[in-house]
């Protein structure tokens, strides 16, 4: 067994010897350009982050280039979190801004914000997933996109050394975070990029319905793309290694440390608490060196669980400073010195003095930061020890200060805290802001292709709508106008999602509010889209009567752009159902309000429409007339995935036509389309 004393204090860290190697045979892998993924499964205080820790200072500074970042404990789900954590500049330093286009991750430090305020800050760099996207069926494409843009930096800032991605606490990241380290995990696999994630497996059982985290860790699996160390308990000399090295002492008696042993089961967490806290109460005295001042050890008690011995010590303090943690735990896993201070109304010199002694205890630490003051808790438990034992009206009232707070400090720059507020201000209870900065939040989160998050903050605006009722400043009516919006957008994101059956659901609610408005514009809305969700469901059917419906309201509105697309459903309703006269009839009405509304996009994919309907039928002369009309329009819009699409059917009408020389030619063309897509 080996024990090796650390930098700070009473720190040691024992054995782990066969977990470090795994870590170092993967970490030589990756040195060879052959990256790899770990995941570090263990159970709360188990040990993983400081393996991690202790395998990251091994490697020391020149051996490869440290990232990590964490996911927040019922904190605001920002969309990619860890990423924006481990890649944030001012954490990584100039080294980072060198390496990284700009534009791209987070790029720009503060002082050059006024230099070149055009270039957008930023951990990505994406188009927005605005409606066209989501109705394009190209939200694949553009998300990966994005992500490539993402991995493509992480595998620049590899080229001079290995880089090692820590992400810990997975079992607490957001869903658009795990589709990414998907990604990128393919992706590593010829770079010199390592990643290392730490998760809890007790928690994976806690949500309703299947935890994301189980899903990507199985399909991972699957493909081979990860491997697992499980961190386990640990036993009894390691267990003693551990009580010896923080109590500096070698004379501890047997059965002092049989007690922890068997009362911690080998959690070394629990051990390094409950050493604190006998120190804390004095039944240890940790200078004293002389193990004789102890108690009866047998009659001592100990704690029963992890959280009872976090709860322990977080009860043991006075009343002052268990508010001022509790004030720090709604805040987040992160607390600004100055946001502590006005929520508390305290005294900065008071509050400074608490903070000191709560970083002697190891409650709080403080961190590095150029942003300002800022704490954080000195372990995910002692926040979630803090944060759960909050009454629900207190935790009300703080979340509705903080929020309040927040939104005067930052409001030069609201758009960077629409998360947060969201999170304060449904927490606190106050609908009308939690509304305003839920929506704010799903529109962020849906630009950047996060659609699980989107949907959970539309989701919690409309709680907050309903909440409201008749509070809210537009009345009765305005609520339901608001709900029904809300619904077309959660509509839109499950139909771009590919959950046609979660969209027809989200549209007929926003139906049913639009027929209680009367409001008929939205009513023709929600029911071409309820139209057009069917139809890619296969209910050609019943999907044609949504969209006549729809149609005619349209019509009587004069509404050329809502009658295109209207007609164009119905178009694609026909042809799928083989009645290919009618379809043609449809797409020539599309094609005409298209033009009225002037819109080269649309008339260049339907353009297409018509094409694949000729060529279905046989009909080589007009399936390429129409296709090269498709060419003419998205040429204009520089839509190159189109073109290339378009150049692709014209290659397999001379498929069909055997004309083997103008196939290649055309299939080349459409692979020189899809080359500029960017
Ligand atoms: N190998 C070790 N040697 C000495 N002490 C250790 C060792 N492993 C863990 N500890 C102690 O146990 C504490 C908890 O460990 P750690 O924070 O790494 O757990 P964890 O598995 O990351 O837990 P969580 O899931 O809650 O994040 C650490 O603060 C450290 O003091
Ligand atoms: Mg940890």
């Amino acid at each position: 067994m080996s024990i090796v004393k650390r930098n700070h204090e009473e720190q040691v860290f024992v054995n782990r010897e066969s977990e470090l190697e795994e870590l170092e045979r993967a970490f030589n892998s990756t040195k060879a350009g052959r990256g790899v993924t770990v995941f570090l499964e263990g159970e709360a205080g188990v040990g993983k982050t400081a393996l991690f820790d202790h395998f990251s200072e091994r490697l020391g500074p020149h051996g490869a280039r440290i990232l990590r970042g964490r996911c927040l404990y019922k904190d605001d789900v920002e969309p990619y979190m860890p990423f924006i954590d481990a890649l944030e500049p001012k954490k990584t330093g100039p080294v980072m801004r060198d390496c990284l286009p700009v534009g791209l991750i987070g790029l720009r430090m503060e002082e050059e914000k006024e230099e070149s305020p055009d270039i957008p800050v930023g951990l990505f760099n994406t188009k927005d997933a605005d409606s066209r996207i989501l109705d394009s069926g190209n939200v694949e494409q553009e998300r990966e996109r994005m992500f490539n843009s993402v991995r493509s930096s992480i595998s620049n800032l590899a080229h001079s050394k290995p880089v090692v991605f820590f992400i810990d606490d997975l079992q607490w990241a957001d869903r658009a975070s795990l589709q990414l380290l998907h990604y990128i995990a393919r992706h590593v696999r010829q770079a010199k990029v390592m990643l290392v994630c730490a998760f809890r497996p007790e928690e994976l059982s806690l949500e309703e319905g299947e935890h994301g985290l189980l899903d990507i860790f199985r399909r991972m699996n699957e493909e081979k793309l990860s491997t697992t160390i499980r961190v386990n308990r640990m036993g009894r000399e390691s267990i003693s290694a551990i009580v010896q090295g923080m109590l500096e002492a070698e004379d501890i008696p047997d059965t002092f440390i049989n007690k922890v042993y068997s009362e911690s089961e080998g959690n070394p967490y629990f051990v390094v608490e409950v050493i604190k806290s006998l120190c804390e109460e004095g039944v240890i005295d940790p200078t004293s060196h002389v193990w004789s001042t102890m108690r009866d050890i047998e009659k001592l008690s100990l704690p029963g669980g992890l959280m009872d011995i976090v709860s322990r010590r977080v009860a043991k303090l006075d009343y002052k400073t268990k508010k001022i943690l509790m004030h720090a735990s709604a805040i987040g896993s992160h607390f600004e010195f100055k946001i502590l201070q006005r929520a508390l109304e305290m005294d900065e010199e008071e509050l400074l003095d608490v903070l000191d002694q709560l970083i002697e205890m190891h409650l709080i630490i403080e961190e590095p930061s150029k942003d300002g003051e800022v704490f954080r808790f000195d372990h995910v438990q002692i926040r979630q020890v803090v944060y759960d034992g909050l009454s629900r009206s207190r935790a009300r009232v703080m979340h509705k200060k903080i929020g309040e707070l927040i939104e005067q400090e930052c409001s030069d720059r609201l758009g960077e805290v629409v998360y947060i507020l969201a999170r304060h201000f449904h927490a606190g209870q106050i609908w009308e802001k939690g509304f305003k900065y839920s929506l704010m939040a799903g529109e962020s989160a849906q630009s950047l292709f996060a659609f699980d998050e989107a949907q959970k903050y539309y989701l919690q605006s409309v709680e907050c709508l309903e909440r409201l009722g008749n509070d809210f400043s537009g009345g009765r009516n305005g609520v339901m106008q608001e709900k029904a919006l809300l619904y077309l957008r959660l509509g839109e994101l499950a139909y771009g999602s590919g959950r046609f059956l979660g969209a027809i659901e989200f549209h007929k609610s926003a139906l049913e509010l639009s027929k209680k408005l009367g409001d008929r514009g939205l009513e023709a809305e929600a029911s071409c889209r309820i139209g057009l969700a069917k139809s890619q469901k296969g209910d050609y059917k019943d999907a044609e009567k949504d969209l006549d419906r729809a149609l005619d309201i349209f019509t009587e509105e004069n509404q050329h752009l809502s009658m295109a697309l209207a007609n164009r459903g119905l178009g694609y309703c026909h042809w799928r159902a083989g009645e290919l006269d009618d379809a043609l009839a449809h797409y020539a009405a599309a094609v005409e309000s298209a033009q009225d509304a002037g819109d080269s996009h649309l008339l260049g994919t339907m353009y297409i429409d018509i094409g694949n309907v000729h060529n279905h039928r046989g009909d080589f002369e007009n399936g390429l007339k129409y296709y090269n009309m498709a060419i003419e329009e998205l040429e204009q819009v520089k839509d190159y995935s189109e073109i290339a699409r378009a150049y692709n059917n014209i290659g397999d009408v001379h498929i069909q036509m055997e004309k083997w020389d103008t196939a290649i030619e055309y299939l080349d063309k459409s692979v020189q389309s899809a080359k500029k897509i960017h």
